[in-house]
């Protein structure tokens, strides 16, 4: 179990005493980035940043990887427990029959600016969604499985329809004969994907579909708290995700990648970055110390990758930078992140790197659902307070009174 932090030990930064509400015994306490500040009970994920442990659920992530697939661990993340066999067939049809998306949202997508980022035409899609589904019946339990379903079953789809259309093409229709990743890959490129590739992409999914209260999980409960509908909960946790300091380090990791070129560059540049005081993109966690497992078992997929299709010079340049960071980073606790393998999984399939990002929303989309349910299961709004650092009360001043450079 990760270390649980009281609300007493988690505050460090006291703020001035006039800041102070006139009920509580002291000031109030400021935590930046809320780090160790408990800001839920969750029964969904569970991260132990010491030993290098993810659970969902209580099973661990690598068992998932290996074993299950990406819709069966939806299911275990969402409704708490591994579907039977009749749970899962039912799960699988409800997904499958629901992956279709409105033309009418084609359409919009059409409108797009072609060189517009894919998560800012997913965030814009995946709200549209709640133009068409009603939204004033959360408690229903009809209303959140189909919601469920539908979000599960649209995100890739519209994920693959951009792709194609700021190609200049339509978008393909999903072939129901194929398995969830398998049809994603399909209608992104056209093709019937390989197998062991589709098995892969599988797995990454599953990698990435929970991880307790990161950014986006954190902006998802907080907007499903004020009691909107799951399609604002998703698409306000999309533009969460997108920022480079979460999901979208995954982009930008390929990106420094080539910039460092090859093997013999990485001492010097990672010293230049160190001593400019760069951000190592997909190094870091703020709740691991160690390498994040799922770093761990993403680069094992790489390699089964380059076993199949051919080695990717790329992969040296991540490894030695891996290695001169481990004596760099290492004893501060920094060191590789779920993002710094996944995109050289994605480039050996042939994904174009801006989809990066995009792809982990479809994977946690399952997080951000499963957290939603819970959110609603107890919920109350959050509305956190704050230590005012402005200017103390003054009046207003006419144009004509006030100093000419303030
Ligand atoms: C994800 O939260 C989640 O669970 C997220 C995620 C998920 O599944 O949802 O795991 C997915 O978002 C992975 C993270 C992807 N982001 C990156 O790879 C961007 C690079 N990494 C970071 O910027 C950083 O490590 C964070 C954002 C991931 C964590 O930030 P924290 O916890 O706020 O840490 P910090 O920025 O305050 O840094 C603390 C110290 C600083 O040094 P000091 O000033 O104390 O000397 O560690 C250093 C930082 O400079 N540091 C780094 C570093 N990350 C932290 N130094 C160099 N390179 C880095 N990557």
């Amino acid at each position: 179990m990760a270390a649980k932090t009281t609300p007493e030990e988690a505050t460090t930064t006291s703020a001035p005493a006039a800041a102070s509400p006139a009920a509580s015994p002291g000031p109030p306490l400021f935590r930046p980035g809320l780090e160790g500040v408990p800001a839920t009970q969750s029964a969904i994920c569970d991260i132990d940043g010491h030993r290098g442990v993810l659970t969902y659920r209580g099973v661990p992530v690598d068992q998932l990887a290996r074993n299950s697939s990406f819709l069966e661990t939806a299911y275990l993340l969402i409704w708490g427990e591994l579907p039977t066999i009749f749970q899962l067939n039912d799960f699988q049809h409800e997904v499958q029959m629901h992956r279709r998306v409105s033309f009418r949202i084609r359409d919009m997508m059409k409108c797009f600016p072609a060189s517009g980022h894919p998560m800012d035409a997913l965030q814009a899609s995946a709200a549209s969604l709640g133009l068409f589904y009603s939204r004033r019946a959360l408690y229903d339990p009809q209303y959140v499985t189909e919601a469920v379903v539908r979000l599960i079953a649209k995100i890739p789809t519209m994920v693959a329809a951009f792709q194609l259309i700021r190609k200049g093409q339509d978008p393909i229709q999903p072939r129901d004969d194929l398995a969830y990743s398998a049809n994603f890959l399909y209608m992104l490129t056209e093709r019937e994907p390989d197998s062991l590739a589709a098995r892969i992409f599988d797995s990454c999914l599953i990698l990435h579909a929970e991880h307790s209260l990161n950014a986006s999980t954190f902006s998802a409960r907080v907007t499903a708290s004020t009691l909107t509908d799951p399609y604002a909960v998703v698409a306000s946790a999309v533009g969460t995700l997108a920022g480079p300091l979460h999901g979208g380090a995954n982009e930008d990791v390929l990106d420094m990648l080539d910039q460092i070129g090859s093997i013999d560059r990485v001492e010097d540049w990672l010293d230049q970055a160190i001593a400019s005081k760069q951000k190592i993109m997909g190094f870091g966690h703020r709740e691991y110390r160690v390498k994040d497992p799922r770093a761990v078992i993403l680069q094992g997929l790489a390699e089964e990758l380059f076993v199949r299709f051919g080695h990717d010079t790329m992969y040296d340049v991540a490894r030695r930078l891996e290695e001169v960071a481990a004596d760099r980073l290492g004893p501060k606790g920094i060191y590789p992140n779920v993002d710094f393998y996944s995109g050289l999984v994605y480039r050996k399939l042939g994904i174009p790197r801006d989809l990066f990002t995009p792809i982990f929303a479809i994977a946690r989309t399952a997080g951000w659902l499963a957290h939603w349910r819970e959110q609603l299961g107890a919920n109350r709004i959050y509305r956190p307070t704050q230590i005012y650092t402005g200017s103390a009360e003054r009046p207003w001043l006419p144009l004509e009174s006030r100093p000419a450079s303030s």
